[in-house]
């Protein structure tokens, strides 16, 4: 975290954030990224990932100006960022919408001005990304990474005398830590997972949720007061993310319940705190959300639509979407990720 902070810094000053920079030389390829809080620990990680790709473009020799801002959680401050980007030249922005619902302000300015615009992560409804023909999305498909959390899941919780079964009753009490409501993968991936661990055959019996907003504090709080209501009756944790599979993890601690005595946690996204996690096994599975395919994709194609070059190379789903596949994890294979 603490490096994607730093390099964001050191972008935010590279970019002079916020000041124009209309006397570039016209060979300079000038784009811009607005993200919805740079202290996700996934969005700075697919960040650091972002940044190191820069860099490699331009030792090989392409000029990039980046212009890096942090919404900060306000879709107001995001549209005006925007609008700044645009003023200061940039020709293909990058978007992280804070409220996906919201995206109206965005694409008029870049219809007005004719600039491309890259959604990513937080995705706006087909309706919206239809408005203008250069809106383009860059994710995942969350359907799939709720399949994979459950396939892991049923394969640790499947079968007779299996361990997660701790009172030995048949069937596995579980609770779920759901991300930000209204989030494409928050509900998707809490459905398909229970989805996916009934239809492997695991009989399942949910005994609590909370939402924790995809926060490790927040996750720690809520886990916590599932602690106190359920005790040790929860067998597992379905987390929506690995940040509150973390803070699960970290109420566990807290109270200083030794491993064998804590339910199997899942995550997802993969983050290098979560791996961690997973080599000591507090974690029993994860699913890797491809943040160097997402953020290669997204600079790919911002700045082909930056310097007006053709995409229709570019592997795109109905000419409008990129979707990086999800890879599921455990301590077996944890190894083959960083
Ligand atoms: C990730 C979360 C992240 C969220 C932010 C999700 O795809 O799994 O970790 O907090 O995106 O929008």
């Amino acid at each position: 975290m603490i490096t994607a902070l730093l390099a964001l810094q050191v972008l935010l000053l590279a970019a002079g954030c916020g000041q124009s920079e209309r006397s570039e030389p016209a060979s300079r390829i000038k784009i811009g990224i607005s993200v919805y809080d740079q202290y996700d620990t996934f969005i700075s990680s697919m960040m650091d990932s972002f940044n190191r790709l820069v860099e490699e473009e331009k030792s090989g020799g392409k000029q990039i100006t980046l212009e890096f801002y942090d919404a900060a959680g306000s879709q107001k401050q995001q549209d005006m960022q925007a609008r700044e980007m645009i003023e200061d030249g940039c020709r293909a922005i990058c978007i992280n919408l804070v409220d996906r619902t919201a995206p109206t302000t965005i694409i008029d300015l870049a219809r007005k001005n004719n600039v491309a615009v890259v959604f990513f992560n937080r995705e706006l409804v087909e309706e919206d990304l239809l408005q203008f023909d250069k809106l383009y999305y860059v994710g995942a498909d969350a359907f799939q990474s709720g399949i994979l959390q459950g396939e892991i899941a049923a394969a640790a919780c499947a079968g007779r005398d299996n361990p997660a079964d701790r009172n030995g009753d048949g069937s596995i009490q579980y609770v779920v830590l759901e991300g930000e409501a209204g989030h494409q993968d928050a509900i998707v991936r809490t459905e398909t997972s229970v989805d996916t661990l009934i239809k492997s055959g695991v009989q399942l019996d949910k005994v609590g949720y909370a939402i924790a907003n995809w926060n490790r504090a927040q996750a720690q709080t809520k886990m916590s007061q599932l602690i106190d209501q359920y005790g040790d009756r929860i067998e597992l944790v379905l987390a929506n993310n690995d940040d509150m599979a973390l803070g699960a993890i970290d109420a566990y601690r807290a109270r200083s319940i030794d491993l064998q005595d804590r339910p199997l946690i899942f995550g997802i996204d993969g983050t290098a705190v979560g791996l961690e996690a997973i080599r000591s096994h507090e974690m029993a599975g994860t699913v890797y959300n491809d943040k160097d395919g997402q953020a290669k994709a997204m600079l790919e194609l911002a700045l082909r639509l930056a310097q007006q070059e053709p995409i229709d190379d570019l592997d795109m789903i109905d000419g409008k979407y990129i979707r990086l596949p999800y890879t599921g994890i455990t301590a077996k294979n944890a190894d083959e990720f960083e």
